[in-house]
């Protein structure tokens, strides 16, 4: 498994004020976007391509366009729709799959409530999206769903993560023969005995939607 915490001054400020408590929800949805575009530049530079030939108005070129078969985004609902908009603004052309995981706040185990993923996602190139790498459980469960039905090549996009569930996702994936790159804005100190990152940015669900 790959980690990326993208070093950007851009993503520092934004997350900044994603983190400031006194954000309200307008605010923090329209920087959530912005965020995400600007990870999704990093998340996506593996994309696969394939040549195409075209004719500029002054010669005929080759550049690049999508592979197939598309990519596919999954956010992670509630919170990873959040995500959505921003990511496919780099990636229009995307096929997008939900998934609906919550976490019980007592247990700290991750359910799914939802889903609708396409049957098939054989040599599939997947983008999950979800804005909290807390205890690892959510995004594990979710990346396991893909790989049970072929995706064979995952990249995870989230605004914050923690050690400890970076540390529980590598080994609780250790077999699975799929390369997992993980995107983050920020790798936050740990994790409070209430399963959330500290310092964090506290309930993205309910900070997007609450
Ligand atoms: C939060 C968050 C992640 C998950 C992370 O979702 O958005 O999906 O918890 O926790 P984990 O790494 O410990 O599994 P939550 O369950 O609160 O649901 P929501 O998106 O509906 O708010």
């Amino acid at each position: 498994m790959r980690i990326q915490v993208v070093d950007h001054p851009l993503v520092a400020h934004k997350l900044t004020v994603l983190r400031d408590e006194t954000t309200d929800s307008p605010t923090f949805r329209s920087l959530a976007d912005e965020l995400v575009t600007l990870l999704a530049y990093e998340a996506t530079r593996d994309v696969r391509v394939e040549d195409s030939d075209i004719v500029t108005p002054v010669a005929p070129t080759t550049g690049v366009k999508l592979a197939s078969p598309r990519p596919l985004v999954v956010p992670i609902l509630r919170a990873g729709l959040g995500m959505l908009d921003g990511m496919m603004r780099l990636l229009p052309t995307a096929e997008v799959g939900f998934l609906g995981m919550v976490r019980n706040e007592a247990t700290l185990e991750a359910s799914t409530y939802a889903e609708r993923l396409p049957d098939d996602l054989s040599g599939r190139q997947c983008y999950v999206l979800d804005p909290m790498l807390a205890t690892g459980g959510t995004l594990a469960a979710a990346i396991r769903f893909l790989v049970d039905r072929g995706a064979n090549d995952i990249t995870a996009v989230c605004l914050l993560a923690a050690p400890e569930g970076c540390t529980r996702l590598e080994k609780e994936l250790e077999d699975l023969q799929v390369p997992v790159t993980v995107v983050t804005a920020a790798m936050d100190e740990k994790l409070n005995d209430k399963g959330y990152i500290v310092p964090g940015l506290g309930d993205a669900g309910d900070r997007l939607y609450g």
